[in-house]
């Protein structure tokens, strides 16, 4: 074989090395590697952490389930919202809002001297119980269209609960908190006696 023939047959190589090269460049950029967001299988125990949003979408539970663990002292930090236009003491006199010692309990619109709105006004009568200061508070607005407390409300249950929670604190008589509601009952159809006898089974097969 003369030269000219090995550099026929090294030429022949290189091309096919070069295309080689050429067409797994190209079906890399074709097919680019996109690692799954979520992994296929789910690892046991290794729980996510459940993103920021999801717990603020989640349903809000009833009051009880919020008031039943309130913190009074966070109650007194929230309060700081609302002192300036209410005075919760003992004998305490109105302000731009009315005044809110013994509140819990209290009917609506039953401070003496103030001039409620309509609104409130025409829930007199009514108590505010957990239930009615929970809605007010979560939204005054919404509660008694054409109110005049200016005030938003307050988004987060545990400080709506903690407030509750405080204002019941500040009164003659404060009234014990309600119980947390019963969980959901894990599936009830199995009774326990049955259950205990199934586990002690050995499996039959
Ligand atoms: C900007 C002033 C202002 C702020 C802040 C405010 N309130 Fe009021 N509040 C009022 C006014 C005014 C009324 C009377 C509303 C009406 O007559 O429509 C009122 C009424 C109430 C009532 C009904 C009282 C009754 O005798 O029926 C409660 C309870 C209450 N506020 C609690 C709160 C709490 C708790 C906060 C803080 C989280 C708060 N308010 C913040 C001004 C305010």
């Amino acid at each position: 074989m003369d030269s000219f023939e090995w550099n026929k047959i090294f030429g022949g190589i290189l091309a096919g090395l070069v295309a080689v090269l050429g067409v797994s460049i190209i079906s890399d950029m074709m097919f680019a590697r996109h690692l799954p967001e979520k992994p296929g299988y789910e690892v046991a125990g290794a729980e996510e952490a459940p993103a920021a949003g999801a717990a603020a979408a989640e349903a809000e539970k009833p009051a009880a389930f919020y008031l039943a663990s309130a913190d009074i002292a966070k109650g007194e930090a929230v309060f700081k919202k609302c002192a300036a236009c209410h005075n919760v003491d003992p004998g305490g006199a109105n302000g731009t809002g009315p005044a809110l010692h013994g509140i819990v309990g209290r009917p609506i619109a039953a401070a003496a001297a103030f001039n409620y709105s309509d609104a409130l006004k025409g829930m007199a009568g009514k108590p505010w119980d957990w239930d009615a200061l929970w809605g007010w508070l979560k939204s005054p607005k919404a509660y008694a269209a054409g109110n005049k407390m200016s005030f938003a409300g307050i988004s987060k249950p545990e400080d709506r609960a903690a407030v509750i929670a405080y204002l019941n604190s500040k009164s003659a008589s404060p009234l014990p908190l309600p119980a947390a509601p019963a969980e959901e009952a894990p599936a009830a159809e199995v009774a326990p006696a049955e259950e205990a006898a199934e586990a002690a089974a050995p499996a039959a097969e």
